[in-house]
């Protein structure tokens, strides 16, 4: 569902992103970790032909991303990792808007629309304007959003941030009946227990590089520290050595 070869992107003398190769396949959760600025969004940012790849190619569902941008976008959905919606819209105006834009029948849409309100706790705020909503309650309607079309593949840029327990255990929940369904599921995440817990085969970014990728298991045979959790392997692969230091300047 995802084909990834030789993606890289430069921002002027700098590569966000070197290479990277990597498929995702139909009914897989892949778990996208690193460091901050490793290259996670502009990978995501690629993916979804947000913005141009430097060299490399990538396949969404079966359609080139850069020939075919359309396509492979109608088959995708998109939580970015700022939950941007128009606040002057109401949330049920909100998701008629996305439904729409994904070519979602209408009466298709006036019948999930609710539901979906419903699922995410959010439907008595349904006729409110999104300027007024809290960033869950948007980083949920934009969960909405991108259920209403039905998506092949979704990409999905830190989704738990800023959800309650109760919302982050139905979002957990979803993914993994949307993977049984079939989805491809493309998460980048800081939270190593989702990672654990959620993942088929983890992927982990250093300075725009994949230095590490596949099951748990496999994981651990590459971690040099020898620990058993993600958290261990995660350190030790990510330079864990020199983090006592850190403390020395507070
Ligand atoms: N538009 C841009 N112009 C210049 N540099 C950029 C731009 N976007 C990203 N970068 C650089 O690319 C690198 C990777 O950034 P990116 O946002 O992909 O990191 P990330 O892995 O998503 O980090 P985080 O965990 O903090 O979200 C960083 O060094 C960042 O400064
Ligand atoms: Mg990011």
């Amino acid at each position: 569902m995802i084909e990834i070869s030789g993606l890289t992107k430069r921002f002027g003398e700098r590569a966000a992103v070197s290479g990277l190769d990597l498929t995702v396949a139909s009914g897989e959760i892949f778990g996208f970790l690193g460091p901050n600025g490793a290259g996670k969004t502009t990978t995501v940012r690629m993916l979804t032909g947000l913005i141009r790849p430097t060299s490399g190619r990538a396949r969404v569902a079966g359609f080139d991303v850069a020939e075919n941008p359309i396509a492979a976008k109608r088959a995708m959905g998109l939580v970015p990792d700022e939950p941007f919606v128009y606040p002057k819209l109401t949330g049920l105006e909100y998701l008629r808007f996305i439904g729409e834009l994904y070519g979602v029948r209408l009466d298709e849409i006036r019948r999930r629309a609710p539901e979906l309100l419903e699922m995410f706790e959010l439907a008595p705020w349904g006729g409110e304007l999104l300027e007024s909503y809290s960033h869950g309650m948007r980083q949920k309607l934009v969960l909405a959003g991108v259920l209403l079309h039905e998506p092949k593949v979704l990409m999905l840029d830190e989704p738990m941030v800023g959800l309650d327990p109760k919302s982050g255990r139905l979002v957990k929940d979803i993914f993994r009946e949307l993977a049984k369904r079939g989805t491809a599921i493309f998460m980048c995440t800081h939270v190593l227990e989702i990672a654990e817990k959620l993942c088929d085969r983890v992927g982990i970014m250093i300075d725009g590089r994949m230095i590490a990728c596949g099951t748990l298991a496999q994981l651990r045979e590459q971690g040099r520290g020898g620990g058993q959790d993600l958290e261990s392997i995660f350190l030790s692969l990510t330079g864990g050595a020199e983090y006592a230091s850190l403390l020395r300047y507070l």
